[in-house]
């Protein structure tokens, strides 16, 4: 079945305090998006669309030059939700194209079995489909000056790549839109219609590049990987 991907890299990354989109922040000498998008194309994506911020297309497509798949850029809205939709009508109707990721463009190091894992259970017949991993602190719920410890035993981190039957995820994207929802991963936008979503085992290596120390994080990741 072919697969497609929407990696979301509209983010202006205000906490990296970087001068660029965080997606253009270079790693080892890499644009973070590139790394994705190459990621993505090593798993058997066909084609990618990156939803990007307004007015830095010539960046992207320097960045995205050469890249081993289909690569379209299109603008991205005002929240990452936003971006997806946009993201998905650029994709298209695509007869025959049953399978879709969407990955944050924050998580370069996404490894190979993780997209591996997130396919699989799509192939298994799963319709949604999250890498999360255990939480490693003590968590606690804050409310007006006082809180309360939360079990962590049953709380998961949620990652990127997602995974999706392609028409459910439209349809949950429809849906949000029309119910005036508001979420933080597509998984949430298909189970606002009620579909039930699989975990898989995510990775330590998919981390989100959100702060300067996740940047170092990621460096010594790839230099202990010599790549
Ligand atoms: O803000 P956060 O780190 O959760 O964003 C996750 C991903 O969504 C980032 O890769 C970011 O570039 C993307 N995004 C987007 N459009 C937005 C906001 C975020 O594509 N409006």
């Amino acid at each position: 079945e072919p697969v497609v991907a929407i990696v979301v890299a509209a983010g202006s990354g205000s906490r990296l305090g970087a001068s660029v989109p965080k997606a253009l922040v270079l790693l080892d000498g890499v644009a973070l998006v590139r790394r994705c998008v190459d990621n993505l194309a090593e798993a058997g994506v066909e084609r990618v669309v990156v939803t990007i911020p307004a007015g830095f297309e010539d960046d992207f497509a320097g960045a995205l030059q050469g890249a081993d798949t289909q690569v379209t850029c299109v603008v991205g809205g005002g929240r990452r939700q936003d971006s997806v939709r946009l993201g998905l009508r650029a994709l298209g109707h695509l007869p025959g194209t049953t399978l879709v990721l969407v990955h944050d463009a924050a998580r370069p190091l996404v490894p190979a079995v993780v997209v591996g894992r997130v396919l699989q259970a799509l192939r298994d017949g799963a319709v949604a489909v999250v890498p999360t991993l255990p939480v490693v602190d003590s968590i606690r719920r804050s409310a007006a000056g006082t809180s309360s410890v939360v079990d962590r035993s049953r709380l998961r981190a949620v990652q990127t790549p997602q995974g999706f039957r392609l028409d459910e995820l439209v349809r949950g994207h429809t849906h949000i839109e029309l119910a005036g929802l508001e979420v933080t991963d597509d998984a949430a936008a298909c189970e606002a219609l009620g579909l039930p979503v699989v975990l898989v085992e995510g990775h330590r290596h998919a981390l989100k590049i959100t702060e300067p120390v996740d940047m170092l994080l990621a460096a010594a990741i790839l230099a202990a990987e010599g790549t």
